[in-house]
């Protein structure tokens, strides 16, 4: 467990400058799941609230979509791509076991200066990843960074399994972040917690160190993704409502002022949940994962893009971005934009 407590103000925040994400073309709807799998869109759309999903073709990787989402946020930043000091790509499914996912983004942003690497926490690493930029902003040692959240989930995903396929979808969002000495807008929090005892819950075991490519696997279903859905269900609301309210009492906040939450898009029915028992009104809860499904590290800055550029979000508002994934892994970054 690691809190980042608010305690006195530090000289400099991590402002977002600039934010925005992009899916591939081509989608897959509920009726057309229903010919592949004994499914129906009365189904997926009543149990998890999603209607439609993004997925790749076989000449797309999580790459291009990294660096279509990247080149926006920067242009958004009006950043100059060879200022860059550092590039994360939160992804578990990334382009080749090495180099990482952000070693191409760097190559095709032409970001010569940035050091780069891949954080793999499952649908909590983009806000991983923004504490990681948190710390090294307030500790003024570094004065800006790109920040992705790239998957292309549908590539581990079983098409045979009704029980998981209906639910992934794939596509990037990214925030270029820049240090600030404005008061206290910026990321004014993060708290993140892991629980390995629970890996079980949700994991892709092929092709790693324990079942390499170059061996038979006993179960070839192990290389697609596999979920304790009912498990996964309980645990995120349970960890939600935790995660935020223990964020509201270190930042000095209460409900009230919050306008916006932006969670982890994984299933309609667990935000809302979540969202009733912290008595947060509809209004004040961003919901996309009909148009998106879940795209796992990429969700928040897809989502928090959308908000942004429909008006629901504005400048000076309070935002709190929550997460929960495989790992298991949890956590909430609470800012000003
Ligand atoms: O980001 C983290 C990754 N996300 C997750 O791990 C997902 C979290 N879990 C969930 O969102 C929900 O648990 C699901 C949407 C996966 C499942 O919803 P549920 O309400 O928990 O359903 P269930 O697993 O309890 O299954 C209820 C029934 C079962 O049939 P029986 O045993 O009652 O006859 C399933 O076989 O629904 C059946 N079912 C389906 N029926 C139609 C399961 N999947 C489907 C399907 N279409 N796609």
């Amino acid at each position: 467990m690691n809190n980042l407590t608010t305690g006195r103000p530090p000289a400099y925040r991590a402002v977002i400058t600039g934010h925005g994400s992009f899916a591939p073309e081509k989608t897959l709807t509920n009726d057309e799941l229903g010919k592949m799998v004994d499914t129906s869109d009365e189904w997926i759309a009543t149990r998890t609230g999603i209607k439609v999903r993004h997925i790749t073709t076989d000449n797309e990787s999580t790459a291009m979509l990294a660096i279509e989402a990247a080149k926006r946020a920067l242009a958004e930043a009006n950043l100059d791509a060879e200022e860059l000091e550092i590039i994360i790509v939160a992804t578990v499914t990334p382009e080749m076991v090495f180099p990482s996912t952000a070693s191409f983004v760097q190559r095709a942003l032409g970001a010569k200066k940035a050091w780069v690497f891949d954080l793999a926490a499952a649908c909590s690493g983009f806000v991983y990843g923004l504490s990681i930029v948190q710390q090294f902003m307030e500790s003024s040692r570094y004065k800006n960074a790109l920040v992705i959240g790239a998957e292309t989930l549908s590539k581990i995903v079983d098409w045979t399994d009704r029980t998981s396929c209906i639910l992934f979808g794939d596509g990037a969002g990214a925030f270029v972040l820049e240090r600030s000495r404005d008061g206290r807008k910026g990321i004014i929090y993060s708290t993140m917690h892991s629980d390995g005892d629970r890996w079980e819950a949700l994991n892709c075991q092929a092709y790693g160190s324990r079942h390499p490519a170059s061996r038979e696997l006993e179960d070839p279903k192990k290389i697609y993704m596999q979920i304790k859905g009912r498990e996964v269900y309980q645990q995120a609301i349970r960890r939600i409502v935790e995660t935020i309210n223990s964020s509201l009492k270190a930042c000095d906040l209460t409900i009230d002022d919050i306008s916006m939450l932006i969670s982890h898009q994984m299933n309609a029915r667990i935000i809302e949940s979540a969202s009733k028992r912290l008595e947060l009104p509809n209004e004040k809860v961003f919901i996309n994962i009909g148009e998106y499904g879940n795209t796992s590290a990429a969700s928040v800055p897809i989502a928090f893009d959308e908000c942004v550029r429909t008006g629901r979000i504005k400048r000076g508002d309070i935002v709190i971005l929550v997460v929960f994934g495989a790992g298991l892994t949890w956590g909430a970054n609470v800012l000003e934009f």
